[in-house]
């Protein structure tokens, strides 16, 4: 149950669409339910395993002190904080919307892969419902079932599932992490106790990013030949996304006693090199990637200050440039075999 809001809470209204708000996806249900896994069964077997024995079961309780904190946040960082509540609460929300529907139309169809999905969307479902109980300290909450219903779905192939998701897992993983080793070199700067959960917190998306990993290493077609440009992409659309909102939201990080280029590099390099367990090419982050992510933003940025067409286009056609840029340049071979 994601959704146990009181009703003194008013519900947020939606932020605006645009394509660098978290997204909700749908699927090939069927193609996804004649997936054969049985080549990693015993890694799987093992990650169930973990699955079910739960770690963070009692991690996301509340104790007194914990709403408390909420009353004391004034000022700017507030609205900062709820805008940030928001967006994570979408990204997580979005998640279990996903696996949910995955784990119910699989059950007959496929348990052992439907087990899986169930248990990452019990996951989610957590992460989303801590987020906005967070949200309604503040009196404010985000009206979840009508997200659901009146969310625009994306529909991706299952093999654009599993680049994307395990993409945004891993980076979810280094996100958390990131934020929670820095706030303990530097508790001046943790200014509400959300952060002290990330650390277990986070092992839940590592986890989930495992099991995309296993699926992957099932289906070595899936990244063979010209399935390495996918990858390519989906590796170029994740991090590009990242930059460009972590620079755009970047007051959060300023709240935290972060520089969002600092956090970004390392959230993304270390993401990248993750990835070089899960694919068989990664992306070379040379000198010429970051001056590319950085004409991405800066047109990005002076997109935000124009207000008509011929004025911005040059700056979209900059954006389209860099990005094909990244994303066509050499990559870097990984040792990941695609032969079973
Ligand atoms: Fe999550
Ligand atoms: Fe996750």
């Amino acid at each position: 149950m994601v959704d146990t809001i009181d009703t003194a809470t008013r519900y947020k209204a939606p932020v605006k669409e645009t394509l660098l708000t978290p997204r909700f996806y749908t699927t090939d249900f069927d193609e996804l339910a004649k997936l054969d896994i049985s080549a990693v069964a015993t890694d799987l077997e093992a990650l169930m395993q973990e699955f079910r024995v739960d770690y963070n079961r009692h991690h996301f309780e509340r104790d007194g002190v914990y709403t408390l904190e909420a009353k004391d946040l004034m000022g700017p960082v507030r609205d900062i904080f709820v805008h940030f509540l928001e967006r994570s609460c979408t990204s997580e929300f979005s998640g279990f919307v996903l696996y949910k529907e995955i784990a119910r139309r699989l059950k007959t169809v496929n348990p052992l892969l439907a087990e899986g999905f169930h248990f990452m969307s019990r996951d989610e479902a957590r992460h989303a419902g801590f987020l906005n109980k967070t949200m309604a300290d503040f009196g404010l909450a985000l009206n979840l079932p009508a997200l659901k219903k009146n969310k625009k779905y994306t529909f991706f192939k299952p093999k654009f599932i599993f680049y994307a998701t395990y993409l945004s897992e891993k980076i979810g993983y280094f996100r958390y992490i990131t934020i929670f080793r820095h706030l303990e070199q530097h508790p001046e700067h943790r200014f509400h106790p959300l952060f002290t959960y990330f650390e277990n917190w986070c092992q839940d998306e590592n986890r989930h990013g495992d099991f995309f990993d296993l699926i992957l290493r099932s289906q070595p077609r899936l990244l063979r030949g010209l399935n390495r440009l996918w990858v390519k992409f989906f590796l170029t659309a994740v991090f590009v996304t990242m930059y460009l909102n972590d620079h755009k939201d970047r007051g959060i990080y300023d709240a935290l006693g972060l520089d969002p280029t600092v956090y970004a590099k390392e959230v993304l390099v270390r993401t990248n090199r993750e990835a070089g367990k899960a694919f068989p090419v990664i992306l070379d982050m040379d000198d010429q990637f970051w001056a590319r992510m950085e004409r991405c933003l800066a047109s990005t940025l002076k997109l935000g200050t124009l207000n008509n067409l011929p004025t911005k286009l040059p700056h979209y056609l900059s954006i389209a440039w860099n990005y094909f840029q990244i994303w066509a340049a050499k990559p870097i071979e990984t040792s990941v075999r695609t032969v079973l």
